[in-house]
């Protein structure tokens, strides 16, 4: 395995193997990775000759200074893992190598982030694009690979592909979750051990209000029953819970057809602030 923080060496290297016809899959990760991360790295390898998992903390995606400070960065472990699953290429740029110009373009993704994320997070979506997008024009990977945890991610991202006609075809996957539901995430290991007893209470609530959705109660009825559930909780502050369209994000009164709903919800856990989701 190759450790890359440069952009023209990394270059260099995947026009290689690009002349050799080889086809390539691409990560896009934060680093701190876990079993989720890894899920992605293997179906990468399965379907692509090569595998390039980026790992950035990219500054201007976060609007608190606070969570990009504290952000893990445990570049070492990473790469040991990425080594260990198989991956061919890391690509770990500085935040001068990744925005030797800072970007001046401004996405809109319009009412894909009116909502959920994008409401509660500023320009945070915008930020993902842009790096999103440096990176498909750094690696041109055939398939991209992202995790479903982060679903609204996903959507913008699918439409900045479809916007600017990038070659490459998004595949998602299913989260991982620990044994007792917590979805896996970097954030997880800022959990302190009373916090990280309690953080696996968001799942459970995601899954009643999904049995309860199921058994057609009513979304607005569903939803206070959520944020009742939460409030019993003092440990959480509960910023949102949606039911919503899986590909628009819009929030629906009603289900949609099987697999287009979601119930996401977001919440603070002490200084962490965590998502999850269940699509059905
Ligand atoms: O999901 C993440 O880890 C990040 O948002 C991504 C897609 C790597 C962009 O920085």
């Amino acid at each position: 395995m190759q450790v890359f923080s440069s952009i023209t060496e990394l270059r260099a290297y995947l026009a290689a193997q690009r002349s050799e016809k080889k086809t390539i899959g691409l990560v896009p990760t934060m680093g701190a990775l876990h079993e989720g991360h890894m899920s992605l790295i293997e179906a990468s390898r399965e379907a692509n000759d090569v595998t390039v998992c980026s790992i950035f903390v990219n500054p201007i995606q976060f609007n608190n200074q606070d969570d990009l400070v504290r952000y893990p960065r445990t570049l070492e472990q990473d790469c040991a893992l990425l080594e260990e699953a198989g991956c061919d290429f890391v690509f770990a740029p500085s935040a001068d190598e990744m925005y030797s110009t800072a970007p001046s373009l401004v996405l809109d993704f319009g009412a894909l982030e009116t909502v959920m994320e994008g409401a509660f997070r500023p320009g945070h979506f915008n930020g993902v694009g842009i790096v999103v997008a440096r990176l498909f024009n750094i690696v041109h990977p055939d398939r991209v690979y992202f995790g479903q945890k982060d679903l609204q991610q996903l959507a913008v991202i699918r439409r900045l592909v479809e916007d600017l006609a990038f070659q490459l075809e998004v595949v998602s996957h299913p989260t991982v979750r620990e044994e007792d539901g917590l979805a896996m995430s970097s954030r997880n290991r800022r959990l302190g051990p009373e916090e990280r007893a309690i953080a696996p209470h968001l799942y459970k609530a995601l899954t009643e209000a999904k049995e309860r959705l199921l058994n057609g109660e009513r979304v607005d009825d569903v939803k206070q029953i959520v944020e009742d559930y939460i409030a019993t909780i003092p440990a959480f502050s509960l910023e949102y819970v949606e039911v919503v369209d899986m590909y628009t994000m819009q929030p629906v009164d009603e289900l949609q057809s099987e697999g287009n709903t979601a119930i996401c919800i977001a919440a603070h856990l002490g200084a962490v602030r965590l998502i999850d989701n269940i699509v059905f």
